[in-house]
Order: C-alpha cells, then structure tokens, then sequence
C-alpha cells in the first residue's frame, strides 16, 4: 500500500477544494476519479494539474473495472468518495441521474474498494479507510426550535438527492457492518466558497446580481441553512481520515444558520461595496420572490460536537469573513463564471423556470 489516496468526485465544487489543498499541503499523492459532469470541471484544478503528486482519470465511480485497474495500479491507502449528483432542483426535474451516481455508483465503488481491500495484507488492511462524504438532508427538516442534527437523529430524506444520499450511507453503512470495510461516513451542513457551481444559493446570486438578473428567493425566504465555508470542510474530512474510528458517522457543520433572505441582503450589501452598481442602487432592488420548490425542506441544522469533542476540529472561518473570501473569489474570478455559465447551464436555468412559467433570465 502506497502514500496514496483517490478520490472521486474530484473535479467538483468541494472535491477541487479537497484536492487542491491535499496536493499543496504535501499531504502525498492523489488520484481524481472524475466522470465530468456539468457539474465537473478541469479548471478547478489548475493549481495542481503539472504537480507530480497529482493524476486525473476520467471516469465514472459504476465501471467497476476501471476502478479495480485503479485501485491496482495505485495501491492507495484510501479512498474518499466525493462524486454524485448534487443539486435537489435537479433532483426534482430529472431524479434518474441520482439513483444511478449516488445509488448504484457508490454500490460498485463499494464493490471493487471491498475486493481491493481483501486483497491487501493483514497490516495494510488494518490501516486501510474508505471514506464517504455525505449531507444533513438525509436527515431531513427540522422545525424552527428543534434540536439540530445529532449523529443519531433518524433519517428522513424529502428530496429526490437527499433519498439518493441516504441510500448510500446505508450501503457504506452495510459494507462496514457485514464485510467489515473500515468506513468513515461524514455528514455535512451547506458548504459554500471557491468553485461552487452557480446552480446553487449563494454563487448564483452573485453571478445574477452582477449580471443585472432577478435574485430568485423560493418561497417566503425564511428556510434556514447552516452555512460552512468548504475549506473547513475538506480540513473537518482530512481530520475524519486520520483519527476517526472505523465504522463511524461524524457530522460537520459551521454553527451558523441563516435564513435564506438574510444570506442574499448580505451578499447585496458586500456587493453594493465592493462593486457598486452603475445605476448606484443597491443589489436588494434585484431581489425577486418566486414559486417555492416542491417539498422545500424548512430548516437544517448540524450539531457538531462529537466531531469537536472527540476529534478537536472545528471550523475557522466565520460567516461573515468565509462569504467576503467567497465573494472576493468571484469577483477576481468571472472567466471561470463565463466557462460555466455556457451552454448546459443556460438550457438548466430554461428548464428551471419555464415549467413553473416564469421569466427569470
Ligand atoms: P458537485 O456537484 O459540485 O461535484 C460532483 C462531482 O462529481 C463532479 O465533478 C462530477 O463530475 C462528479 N461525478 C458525478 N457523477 C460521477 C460519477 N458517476 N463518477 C465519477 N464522478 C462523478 O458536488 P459537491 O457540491 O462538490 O459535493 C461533493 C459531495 O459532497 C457530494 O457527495 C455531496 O452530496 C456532498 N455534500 C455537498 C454539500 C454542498 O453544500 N455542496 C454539503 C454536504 C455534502
Ligand atoms: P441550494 O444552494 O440549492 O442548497 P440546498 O437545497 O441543498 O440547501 O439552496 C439553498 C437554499 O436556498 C434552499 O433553501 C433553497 C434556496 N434557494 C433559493 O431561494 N433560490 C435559489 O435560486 C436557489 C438555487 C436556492
């Protein structure tokens, strides 16, 4: 077994960050697994792609060949599962997509990593760890005043993506309980920062403000998200890798819940400072009310103590200094926002809307 990891999903929003950091944290070799989706995209790797400590394979995480060549070649000491489908209005639309990555792709990962590991020795299966990264919806909604979501709260998934990811969990879960793969499961709160596809809150109101576009806020707006800047995350998972116990779950959140309206007037006012509209209004006037999504899920919270407690991590950033770093990121960054906003995404923001018949771009 060699100093290497793979992961899948790697060309994502939190998979880029993940990798990006390993590579120049020296933290050893690892190799990106990578369908590219939509949702995937090469650029976000452009920091590490010429470093020795990095390899890129395009592929998807349900060819089991693939991955037992992989897993051959590599010899990695673990694998972390980041790949799926991730957007619930996407999930809504088309559901397909979902149960075939997050379902059946991480049953066939699960597969070629069970026969990979049972081919190792006895030491190296000792120290070998699979790691799958998942989200509080499966946990479903909470009330306003309800405890938030302790490793032990039942699962209730409400979407389409959140069913799919809990269907995952379940299986790692199962792998670990009946073949003894020594899994770690993570499940994280809204993560938001640099690569985030503009699909979801947070880097869509920034792409739609400076595009002079209607900020769409779903409902009444006081659904409540518990925001995590990503590099607390991938720091939250590389603490999960090296001291978590095998077979547990560790839920990652940033303590922070926000309303989704308050989320928005926040970005409009670091906006209206950093980049003031040439008419002088502020970005509040973009802000438009439109049709809820189906099913919306009112609140999610994460309770993150066991993970503090237990491991000694927590998350540095605040709200308020990891969404100016976010925003200061887009803003130096708008050709990566005009590669991503080409064509597919355009075809989704037409799907999004036309069905409910309304008018957004
Ligand atoms: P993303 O949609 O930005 O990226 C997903 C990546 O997976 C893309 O690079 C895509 O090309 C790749 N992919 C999709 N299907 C694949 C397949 N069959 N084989 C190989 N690669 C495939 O997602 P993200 O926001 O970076 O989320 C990463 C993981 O973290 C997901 O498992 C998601 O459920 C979980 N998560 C996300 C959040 C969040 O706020 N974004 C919060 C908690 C947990
Ligand atoms: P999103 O970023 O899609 O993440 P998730 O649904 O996984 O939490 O949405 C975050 C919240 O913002 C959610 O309550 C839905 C809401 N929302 C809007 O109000 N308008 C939008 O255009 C989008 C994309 C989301």
């Amino acid at each position: 077994m060699n100093n290497c990891i793979i992961v899948t999903g790697g060309a994502g929003f939190i998979g880029s960050n993940f990798v990006n950091s390993w590579v120049k944290l020296g933290l050893g070799k690892v190799v990106n697994l990578d369908k590219l989706t939509y949702a995937g995209n090469l650029a976000n790797l452009v920091e590490v792609e010429q470093h020795s400590d990095y390899v890129f394979v395009h592929g998807d995480i349900a060819d089991q060949d693939l991955l037992a060549a992989l897993l051959a070649e590599y010899q990695p000491s673990a694998v972390l599962n980041f790949a799926a489908e991730s957007h619930v209005d996407r999930s809504i639309h088309g559901p397909e997509d979902f149960i075939q990555t997050n379902v059946v792709g991480t049953f066939h990962l699960l597969q070629a990593v069970r026969a990979y590991w049972n081919s190792l020795t006895a030491e190296h299966m000792l120290n070998f760890r699979f790691l799958h990264v998942s989200t509080d919806e499966v946990y479903g909604s909470l009330g306003k005043t309800d405890n938030a979501f302790a490793e032990t709260h039942a699962y209730a998934p409400n979407s389409p993506y959140s069913a799919s990811k809990a269907a995952s969990d379940h299986l790692v879960r199962a792998y670990h309980h009946t073949y003894g793969l020594p899994t770690l499961t993570t499940n994280c709160s809204n993560n938001y920062g640099p690569h985030h596809f503009p699909e979801k809150l947070i880097p869509l109101v920034i792409h739609n403000a400076l595009a002079d576009k209607p900020l769409p806020i779903y409902g009444n707006g006081q659904q409540i998200r518990d925001w995590l800047y990503v590099e607390d995350h991938c720091a939250a998972i590389r603490r999960v890798l090296e001291a978590g116990i095998v077979g547990e779950v560790y839920n990652i959140g940033g303590w922070n819940e926000k309303p989704n309206i308050e989320v928005v007037k926040t970005l409009c006012r670091i906006l209206d400072a950093k980049k003031p509209r040439a008419d002088g209004q502020s970005y509040l006037n973009q802000i438009t009310y439109v049709e809820d999504r189906p099913g919306h899920d009112l609140r999610y919270a994460i309770d993150a103590t066991k993970i503090a407690t237990e491991l000694g991590w927590k998350p540095k950033e605040t709200f308020e200094s990891g969404i100016e770093k976010t925003v200061n990121w887009y803003l130096e960054n708008q050709d990566w926002v005009s590669n991503v906003t080409s064509s597919e995404y355009l075809n989704w923001v037409h799907t999004q809307y036309s069905e409910r018949g309304e008018e957004l771009a």
